[in-house]
């Protein structure tokens, strides 16, 4: 009897043991007197964002990083969003400062996210962060999402050096940091990186010759199994709602890998969900963590 595959790379049993990492040094900077402190900064009440940021909040209570959420209407001004995020800027109470996008579309987001101080930016979005990231200077802070599927694949022992990774997807949360990440002359990175997006040509060629697959370009199911080679490792980054009348909601969340035809074919795979999503709020607590104690130094 054929049995099931064990090939899942268990992204909540990860993102656990980082918890638990960050936990203790939260615990070391108690014992300085001193409580990291993140700050939320909500505009608008897109459904999405609010189950994010709650998330995200239950998680830093239960590490004991203190945090708020700012709540700022929708039609808040791009002015009054930069007042509130120069005095949290300037509160030596915050070391973490996190904006979640999307913002309403008369606000920047470019705009905003370069005036978050560096130093506090623990979504790795300010330019001089992003600059870091590009040049390997390890003293930034990396984007959440994209250093999560680092971790994931440095703890699952997934080699990448000289390795062929296809990221398929160029936005500036994953796809382009993803490439900067894996193409850097370090251990645990040492990749040769094809970033595909919706111009390029021969994506299912360019993925059939990966030996790890990082789909994060937001379509639905894209990858499909005559697209994986056997012992591929497959990380779906994407979260898509797809319309489904038999659940009560209307639709049903899927990622962009056709996960039941691909995973058999797979070495490893993350499922979705439980592999990228709980690594990124890992990451952002790790983050903060390192805020404060670069503060306090
Ligand atoms: N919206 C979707 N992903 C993210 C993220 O990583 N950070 C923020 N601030 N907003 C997001």
């Amino acid at each position: 009897m054929a049995t099931a595959k064990d090939n899942l790379i268990d992204g909540r049993a990860v993102s656990a043991q980082i918890h638990a990492e960050t936990k203790a040094r939260v615990e070391a900077l108690a014992r300085r007197g001193i409580q990291p402190g993140l700050a939320f900064v909500r505009v608008g009440e897109d459904p999405a964002s609010r189950v994010y940021v709650g998330m995200k909040e239950k998680k830093s209570a239960e590490l004991g990083i203190r945090s708020e959420t700012f709540v700022l209407p929708a039609e808040t001004t791009e002015d009054e969003l930069l007042t509130l995020i120069g005095r949290l800027n300037a509160d030596d109470a915050w070391h973490g400062i996190l904006v979640q996008a999307p913002l309403p579309p008369h606000i920047s987001e470019s705009v905003v996210f370069s005036t978050v101080s560096p130093t506090k930016d623990v979504d790795g979005f300010h330019p001089e962060n992003v600059g870091k990231l590009m040049l390997g200077d390890n003293s930034g802070f990396r984007p959440c999402t994209p250093a999560g599927v680092h971790e994931l694949l440095i703890r699952s022992q997934v080699d990448t050096d000289g390795a062929q990774v296809v990221v398929l997807g160029r936005g500036n949360i994953v796809g382009k940091p993803m490439t900067a990440i894996l193409c850097q002359k370090a251990s645990n990175a040492n990749a040769t990186v094809t970033l595909c997006h919706s111009r390029s040509r021969n994506v299912e060629e360019h993925c059939r010759q990966a030996d790890i697959i990082i789909a994060a370009m937001g379509v639905p199911e894209f990858v499909k199994a005559d697209m994986v080679s056997e012992d591929t490792v497959v990380i779906d980054v994407g979260v898509n709602r797809i319309e489904d009348t038999s659940n009560p909601k209307g639709y049903r969340l899927v990622g962009d890998v056709d996960f039941a035809n691909v995973r058999p074919r797979a070495r490893l795979i993350t499922p979705n969900p439980g592999g990228v999503g709980p690594m990124t709020i890992a990451m952002l607590l790790q983050n903060t963590a390192r805020a404060a104690e670069n503060a306090t130094r």
